[in-house]
């Protein structure tokens, strides 16, 4: 099977990697960390010769770059504009999941004249609020405020359009759950839906979840404590309503639900829904595959998933730890050549079960170095039979790695592994894994 995928960044790297796996895979545009045997392409996806075409990311689904390869008769995996306005507004996502009768947090939504409304609601209802932009703001137009003040300011700034631009002259004021947060990806071809590992993200950029909200700085799967009757049960109460009120809609939706949860002690609720693999954890999802992903996924864009076998999955725990640029996530500093790196992209240090998925890099001279080009520069995942040993075996793979000012997490899957959470990287990384 030739299968294209779509996007340029880690989330279409690990779908690439998987994919190559059983079929020819095609990146448009692809970065140049995807090497043999994927192969990446200038060329547009509606150029490109492919049973199956993969839409990574939310910009193009939102675009409605699905319905227009639809209807070039192409298979392709990725819901269309009618779907990712789940994504593409918040707002939108707010009222069906009220329609469905899904739990969520309670929430008002704005507009850029309604300034004044705006800052009544967060001097009427109690805090912690959370502000979010109601456009796509690549998960970082959300503020937790914890005192009136400083949502106050954030309300102000956002609604002014000078924090966010277009994306910011609308914004939800929402309550603040509590408990822990666990993302669910759901394939959905229209009809079935089946659900892949629970992984868990880290979305703030410092360590112990300090400072400011990002796409997330790593990831892991499969989150231990959480139980199958736990899955079903977030199936029923989160997911299976949501797919009932999309059909009635006439939403005809073939691709990933991602299910961003927040587990508390009266049950799942849900803090938002994205139309896309996560990223990073596809990082860790996809990895863990143990099925044939190409046909996984046909079948998700054909209507197919009750004719094939439920996807399988390693046994293995996967950790993935993100490197950003300095700067991220406001103003990333980008062209710095990257340390550590061999000739096709991955660790010096890696090895069996390690992979380096490449997110914002470029390589102006193909002999030469890799430079950091984005915000969230690698990835790098690691498998192996525990959490705590592929929490180890991650850092120990990204020891070399290394650019100026560069941004790491050490507390990745610490909490989860039952490795001391303040303690930063683990000390004896290198022996444990050999
Ligand atoms: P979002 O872009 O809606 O996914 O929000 C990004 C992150 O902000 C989430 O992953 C949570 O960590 C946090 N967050 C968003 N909404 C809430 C909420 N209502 N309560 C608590 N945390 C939230
Ligand atoms: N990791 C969060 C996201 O993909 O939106």
């Amino acid at each position: 099977m030739k299968v294209c995928v779509v996007g340029s960044g880690g989330r279409e790297h690990a779908l690439a990697h998987v994919l190559s796996r059983t079929a020819d895979v095609v990146v448009s545009p692809g970065n140049p960390g995807m090497a043999d045997p994927i192969r990446v392409t200038g060329r547009p996806v509606h150029e490109i010769e492919a049973d199956l075409v993969v839409i990574g990311p939310e910009a193009p689904l939102v675009d409605g770059l699905a319905d227009r390869l639809r209807a070039e008769g192409r298979a392709v995996m990725g819901p269309g504009a009618a779907g990712a306005l789940l994504e593409g507004s918040k707002g939108f996502m707010k009222q069906v999941l009220a329609e469905a009768g899904v739990p969520t947090a309670r929430f008002a939504a704005f507009g850029a004249a309604q300034r004044d409304e705006a800052l009544a609601y967060v001097r009427r209802v109690p805090g912690p609020w959370v502000v979010k932009t109601d456009g796509l703001a690549a998960g970082k137009g959300v503020l937790v405020a914890r005192t009136l003040e400083e949502a106050e300011a954030d309300v102000a700034a956002k609604l002014s359009g000078t924090a966010f631009g277009a994306a910011g002259h609308r914004i939800v004021i929402e309550e603040a759950l509590e408990g822990e947060e666990c993302s669910l990806l759901v394939l959905f071809d229209g009809t079935t839906a089946v659900p892949l590992l629970p992984a868990q993200d880290f979305k703030r950029v410092g360590d112990e979840d300090r400072g400011p909200n990002t796409g997330g700085m790593g990831a892991y799967a499969p989150m231990p404590h959480i139980a199958e009757a736990q899955i079903d049960a977030i199936m029923a109460t989160a997911v299976e309503p949501l797919i009932a009120t999309l059909r009635a809609r006439g939403i005809d939706y073939r691709g990933v639900l991602y299910a961003g949860l927040m587990l508390g002690d009266d049950g799942p609720k849900v803090i938002e829904y994205n139309v896309r693999f996560g990223d990073p954890e596809a990082q860790v999802v996809l990895p863990l595959l143990s099925c044939d992903a190409a046909e996984l996924f046909m079948a998700v864009a054909t209507g197919t998933l009750q004719r094939i076998p439920s996807p399988t999955f390693s046994a293995d725990a996967a950790v993935c730890v993100v490197l950003a640029s300095p700067g991220y996530p406001e103003a990333p500093r980008t062209g710095d050549p990257i340390a550590g790196l061999d000739a096709s992209g991955q660790s010096t240090a890696g090895g069996a079960g390690v992979t380096v998925f490449h997110a914002g890099t470029s390589r102006p001279d193909p002999a030469g170095p890799f430079l950091t080009s984005g915000g969230r520069v690698l990835g790098v995942t690691a498998l192996a039979p525990t959490l705590q040993a592929a929490r180890a075996k991650a850092y120990a793979a990204l020891e070399p790695i290394h650019w100026d000012g560069m941004l790491v997490r050490g507390d990745i899957a610490a909490r989860a592994a039952g490795d001391p959470v303040g303690g930063g990287a683990p000390d004896e990384a290198e022996e444990l894994v050999r």
